[in-house]
């Protein structure tokens, strides 16, 4: 047995699936999860003392490279000063600050500790405003996962092809109204099904939990005017795209694009926290003054604003310049070109999709076309990516064990680092057109 083996077979008889996090455990990949023991920059090593370029990137949160040794230095730095005082301190409304003049919109800023409690809290924020109970999210979009939000909601749910959650009572399902993505009529049709009922849209700023489903032109813009034509909010979840897709987040690229949207709350998680747990909910001011104390909606947290962990955050946005996002999207362009290349070389039905420096691969012949929502995201040849997916692990590449998620650059992935993905690519790409 491999290192990987015998903890996997160790952690599986105390931990459900042997993971804390379903996606991890390789469920729709096969094979054996990988237990990591270090990273740095673009690499990470397992417990059998292999080395393999990064592209999960922790999902999203290590920008910079993994354990930027500012970013660690600050940690340090603040644990020495304390791990937790349960009392506001200096450095949180510096991060809030930078949250809020980075993003359009963004007044003021509620720190939580992940993007479900992120997600949670716009969402109660949007029906204490409104009044209002009924919520609208898209299906294939992932918010966290907190009861109301589990239906049709890609990522790990749909890596292992489940409907929703058990014990998600009807009641509190049933005020969760799902509709396709990318689909004005469809949102137009639950408006008019439910009149004044409600309280908000909830939508990834670009869908990237069913692999990476920009938005159509103009689609989060008509979103908004229809949200607030019917009296309903928009609550735009940045926690993957912020200060990851641009440095405003998706809010940017859609504003570059000549589409600028400011939603009436934004979350952000990942990123904000460089690799501590960090997350906000944000927005109009005068919707996030109904939080406690100020008003009647009531939210808190023991660890939120926990000081080891915003100075993570804080230490990672400081040093996220225009350098980083050029950096990354010169990665981003390269390796999505290069991926590109390779499958067609080898005869792979494929599209790459982008928004911002976000891209994903989807496999398959159903879905050369594009891909606008979540039936059709669904599609996609699973099992070709999972013999890509093997081959380019052999390959001492690590892509994100699942076909549904988007692949993650980070500003160290420079070129020495991507010419190993790029000669892993050729073979990986003929494993994927070999027949199961
Ligand atoms: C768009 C989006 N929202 C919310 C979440 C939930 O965040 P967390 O895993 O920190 O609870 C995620 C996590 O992947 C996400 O991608």
């Amino acid at each position: 047995m491999t290192g990987n083996e015998e903890l996997f077979a160790r952690a599986q008889r105390v931990i459900p699936g042997g993971v804390d996090s379903p996606v991890r455990a390789y469920g729709s990949v096969g094979g054996t999860p990988r237990f990591l023991t270090s990273a740095a920059g673009a690499y990470v090593t397992d417990a059998d003392g292999r080395r393999y370029v990064d592209l999960v990137a922790s999902w999203g949160p290590a920008l910079l490279g993994h354990a930027h040794p500012e970013v660690v230095e600050a940690v340090v730095a603040a644990a020495r000063r304390g791990l937790s005082f349960g009392a506001p301190t200096p450095a949180e409304a510096e991060l809030a600050e930078l949250i809020a003049t980075r993003v359009p919109g963004v007044e003021k800023v509620r720190l939580v500790s992940t993007g479900t409690e992120a997600t949670m809290t716009a969402i109660r924020l949007a029906r204490g405003a409104t009044g209002r109970d009924l919520l609208v999210k898209f299906a294939g979009h992932y918010h966290g996962h907190s009861d109301g939000l589990l239906a049709a909601a890609g990522s790990g749910l749909a890596t292992f092809a489940l409907p929703g959650s058990a014990g998600v009572p009807g009641a509190v399902a049933a005020q969760t109204l799902v509709v396709p993505y990318n689909d004005l009529g469809a949102l137009e049709q639950a408006f008019a099904a439910h009149p004044g009922r409600i309280a908000a849209v909830i939508t990834e700023a670009a869908a990237a939990n069913m692999g990476v489903v920009p938005p159509a032109p103009g689609f989060t813009a008509a979103l908004r005017d229809l949200a607030h034509r019917e009296g309903a909010l928009l609550i735009s979840d940045e926690v993957l795209t912020g200060f990851r897709a641009a440095a405003g987040g998706y809010a940017q690229v859609l504003r570059d694009a000549g589409e600028p949207v400011a939603a009436d709350l934004v979350t952000f998680g990942k990123v904000i926290g460089g690799g501590l747990p960090v997350a906000a909910v944000a927005g109009r001011a005068d919707l996030m003054d109904l939080l406690a104390p100020l008003g009647p909606v009531y939210q808190a947290g023991t660890l939120s604003g926990n000081p080891v962990a915003v100075a993570a955050g804080l230490a990672t946005l400081r040093l996220a310049d225009d350098a980083v996002y050029a950096a990354l999207a010169s990665a981003a362009d390269t390796l999505s070109g290069a991926v590109a290349d390779a499958l067609s070389a080898a005869g792979v039905p494929h599209v790459v999709q982008r928004a911002g420096t976000l891209f994903s691969v989807f496999f398959g012949a159903t879905i050369e076309a594009g891909v606008p929502d979540y039936a059709t995201a669904q599609r996609q040849d699973a099992a070709a990516y999972a013999r890509f997916f093997h081959a380019m692990l052999d390959a001492g590449v690590s892509l994100p064990p699942s076909a549904f998620e988007a692949w993650f650059v980070t500003a160290a992935h420079d070129e020495d680092v991507l010419s190993r993905v790029i000669d892993a690519l050729p073979g990986a790409a003929r494993a994927a057109a070999a027949a199961a």
